[in-house]
């Protein structure tokens, strides 16, 4: 095992799980890797740059050249290629390019080894969907954040309509349900548990219960 300590967090969209790896990172002084930011950066990068999600080596490529940078803030501020995309990455077009391009195969490869960089001391927290399954497989500690699906849609509503972004709920129902499939069904790095993830339901507990759990399981793995 490496001697730099990762909490992998895997989980579907909307378990909670980049709030709750944001603040474990936080109080733990580690690093944060919003692994969804990648594939989100990705998607909107081709749209931009109009290329065919079918044409694997172009997003490939493209994945291999993106010029990214994170912000401090850690899910706060994203630039590509210099410019701010925090906002645009986190729309339902960014979601939906996001779980396309997490499709390919090549695409996830070539996203491999930029996501291994965020390995450092004094320790990173990840979140994503195959960070205890293929990416950090040696972490210290797996959680798999789920939350059921009605509870979920509810949160990106909220979070949405807190954004002053317009949105209707059965709307976000469905497209959650997709992408849940999509990601699920997937032959390459689906969304499953790891064998040794402890799973987490969100549904009736509070961010910070969540939180405490999560360094609670680190204390004891590492105490
Ligand atoms: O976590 P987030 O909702 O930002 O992820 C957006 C999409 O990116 C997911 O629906 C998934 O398809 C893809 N993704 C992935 N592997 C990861 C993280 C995200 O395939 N490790």
């Amino acid at each position: 095992m490496s001697a730099i300590p990762v909490i992998a967090i895997d989980g579907p969209s909307g378990s909670g799980k980049g709030t709750v790896a944001a603040e474990v990172a936080s109080r733990l002084g580690f690093f944060l890797l919003d692994s969804g930011a990648l594939y989100r950066i990705l998607g909107i990068a081709a749209h931009k740059a109009n290329i065919d999600l079918d044409n694997h080596s172009q997003v490939a490529d493209l994945a291999k050249t993106l010029d990214i940078e994170f912000g401090s803030a850690g899910r706060g501020s994203v630039m590509l290629n210099g410019a701010e995309v925090s906002r645009e990455i986190r729309t339902d077009l960014g979601s939906d390019l996001a779980s396309k391009v997490g499709a390919i195969p090549a695409a996830r490869e070539a996203l491999y080894e930029r996501q291994l960089g965020f390995r450092k001391l004094p320790g990173l927290v990840a979140d994503g969907r195959d960070m205890g399954t293929v990416v950090f497989p040696d972490a210290n500690l797996k959680i798999f954040l789920t939350a059921s699906v009605s509870e979920r849609a509810q949160r990106r509503y909220k979070q949405l309509i807190d954004k002053g972004i317009d949105a209707i709920l059965p709307d976000l129902l469905r497209d959650l349900k997709e992408r849940d499939r999509r990601d699920s069904e997937r032959p390459v790095s689906p969304l499953k548990p790891a064998a040794d993830a402890v799973i987490l339901d969100s549904t009736d507990l509070t961010i910070d219960e969540v939180v405490n759990k999560v360094l609670n399981l680190f204390a004891a793995q590492t105490g």
